[in-house]
């Protein structure tokens, strides 16, 4: 493969920094290693050492879905990928699965989710238009052709049928249970991620018992380790809460 017009490309320094573009969208990018030439990208493999006039390196590569997800243009606060991947964990979700999620937000998860279900569909609920705007944006971006986003209150009804998971990210998913028995398979899971405890009280509390199996509540924590020479040790900093998941099957 070779890149050419039109192409993502990832630049990334020797740090870990990186840059994310379309070719062709401009000649040049400054950066805080210097100027690289952008042209200079056209025809070469992923790989490829850019070197900036002040004689600092970049390795062009093609982005991923962690590159693109960290990269694009955010509004409201997105889930983090190692809570998103809880629910292939939790659930089971593979390709052809159909998914309705509420809201997109920004469409991180949206993102996420529709890649792992591909050619299965995602239909994301949302009530801001603002968010939808960049929503569709961001997924025509990154090229998933599997997302339809309805400018529409989930609180007031879900109208796909046989669905095998609803995700939530939004204040009051207890709001949605009784909406997710309808549009979910037998066997179907509902996820919903909220950052506070009270919060997934009243999202168990709104579970029919009879109705619902496999019901918990989980919390992702991850450590990073420093390795060095001289030694190793889990970073100083880590990030502390993100929310907790909770999930439930329809019996
Ligand atoms: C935290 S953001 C979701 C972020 C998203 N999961 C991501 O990773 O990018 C919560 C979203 O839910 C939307 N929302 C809140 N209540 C809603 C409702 N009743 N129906 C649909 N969307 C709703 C908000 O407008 C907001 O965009």
């Amino acid at each position: 493969m070779s890149f050419k017009q039109g192409d993502k490309v990832l630049l990334i320094d020797n740090k870990g920094k990186k840059f994310m573009l379309d070719l062709g969208e401009r000649d040049e990018l400054h950066t805080h290693n210097g100027i690289v030439k952008l042209t200079d990208i056209l025809g070469k493999e992923p790989g490829f050492k850019l070197i900036t006039h002040m004689n600092k390196e970049f390795s062009v590569l093609q982005p991923t879905l962690v590159d693109y997800i960290q990269k694009m243009k955010k509004l409201p606060q997105t889930i983090q990928l190692k809570d998103a991947c809880q629910i292939i964990a939790n659930t089971g979700l593979c390709r052809e699965q159909n998914v309705v999620e509420a809201g997109v937000g920004s469409a991180a998860l949206t993102i996420f989710l529709s890649s792992i279900i591909y050619p299965g569909t995602i239909t994301s609920y949302e009530i801001r238009e603002d968010f939808a705007n960049l929503s569709r944006k961001n997924l025509e971006a990154y090229g998933a052709t599997n997302s339809i986003i309805k400018l529409q209150n989930i609180y007031d009804g879900i109208d796909e049928r046989n669905i095998d998971l609803v995700a939530l990210d939004l204040p009051e998913p207890e709001k949605v249970t009784g909406h997710a028995l309808e549009a979910l398979k037998h066997g179907g899971y509902i996820f919903s991620f909220s950052p506070t405890i009270e919060q997934v009280i009243r999202f168990n509390q709104s579970l029919d018992k009879e109705k619902w199996i496999e019901i918990k509540a989980i919390e992702c924590i991850t450590r990073e380790y420093e390795v060095k020479n001289m030694g190793t040790r889990p970073k100083t900093l880590m990030l502390g809460h993100t929310g907790y998941m909770s999930f439930a099957r329809k019996k």
